[in-house]
């Protein structure tokens, strides 16, 4: 979901740098070339140190907003509806979890570790997705999660098929198959929930009501505010600008709404003929900042659920190492 991340440090209160290359020039040279024919760049390939730590910093926030994305959801797991209902959200929460480790697995390949990422998460130093620090008040949040900001997701993932890193590249053709299906999961719930009584429509709208306009900040700042989306989109790593795959997410979704039958809480959500896309307002960025630094309605809750789902994993992890010991030592006395 998650190209926040080129406008988004890491580091507390710092903005991203402008990148000053001090590569040798002939490898930049060979570099470049390869990202201007198209090519893929693999983890044995030689690769300026500024598109790694790019890299790095994205493919680890976007495995956090992953692993991070199955807190909401997961707390209506024991509530779901009915049993069918309820082995949907299992699988869909079980999907997230993938995603997050293909990604750690991809951020690995470029030399940084699966403990220094969690450490960062778990010590409040890395970014996720800021949608992911919103509360889930009723039954109708799942499924315009599913609609709404798996969709965004989706719109910002596709790209990422063709993404110049190809470890990245590859992890995201099946996370996108699987997006796929999760927001067609919620929007079938809530056109369930828009035929069944008024109480259950309200609830559908004042989800949509509180989801709309966080789910429009998860594409990042405007691009004039995302200085280092140039960097990126150069680089092959990301290929639409922020605000290019905002107008697709608006374009895509009203017709949408209209089909289910939920008012968009936008007054100024029109056609523009001239344009050939829908108008919308000014979204709160001072929230989406205030919420990404941390002083969101759930950040705390996130960070320690996270926190504390770790380390009450941690003899699981204990369990599958000695395992894995006992059977090399199994494997090598066989062989002996
Ligand atoms: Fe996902
Ligand atoms: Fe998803």
């Amino acid at each position: 979901m998650y190209t926040q991340s080129f406008s988004v440090s890491d580091e507390p209160g710092k903005a991203l740098k402008p990148v000053a290359s001090t590569e040798p020039a002939e490898l930049m040279a060979r570099f470049d070339a390869r990202i201007d024919a198209d090519g893929r760049i693999e983890p044995q390939d030689w690769m300026p140190e500024a598109y790694r730590k790019t890299l790095v910093r994205q493919i680890s926030q976007h495995a956090h907003s992953e692993i991070v994305g199955m807190l909401p959801e997961g707390n209506w797991i024991s509530r779901a509806p009915s049993l069918k209902r309820k082995a949907i959200l299992i699988a869909k929460v079980q999907d997230e979890g993938g995603h997050g480790l293909y990604l750690y697995s991809a951020a690995e390949t470029l030399g940084t570790s699966r403990d220094q990422m969690l450490d960062a998460l778990h010590s409040g130093k890395a970014k996720y997705s800021s949608i992911f620090n919103y509360p889930t008040l009723n039954w109708a949040d799942v499924g315009v999660i599913g609609w709404l900001v798996d969709g965004a997701a989706i719109m910002n993932q596709v790209p990422l098929c063709r993404c110049s890193y190809g470890p990245y590249a590859r992890a995201m053709v099946r996370v996108c198959k699987e997006e796929s299906f999760h927001q067609r999961q919620g929007y079938e719930a809530l056109l369930v929930m828009m035929k069944g009584t008024d109480e259950q429509r309200a609830m559908v709208q004042d989800a949509v009501n509180r989801y709309w306009w966080k789910c429009l900040a998860m594409f990042g700042p405007p691009d004039a505010d995302s200085p280092n989306s140039v960097q990126g989109m150069r680089w092959g790593i990301k290929r639409i600008s922020n605000d290019d795959l905002r107008q697709k997410f608006i374009d895509a979704t009203v017709p949408q709404a209209k089909v289910l039958g939920v008012t968009l809480p936008d007054p100024d959500l029109k056609w523009n003929e001239e344009r050939g896309h829908y108008d919308y307002g000014q979204i709160d960025w001072d929230e989406f900042w205030q919420t990404v630094n941390g002083n969101g309605p759930c950040n705390k809750e996130r960070l320690s659920t996270r926190v504390k789902a770790h380390n009450d994993g941690q003899w699981v992890r204990e369990a599958a190492l000695a395992h894995a010991r006992k059977q090399q030592q199994r494997a090598m006395k066989e062989a002996a």
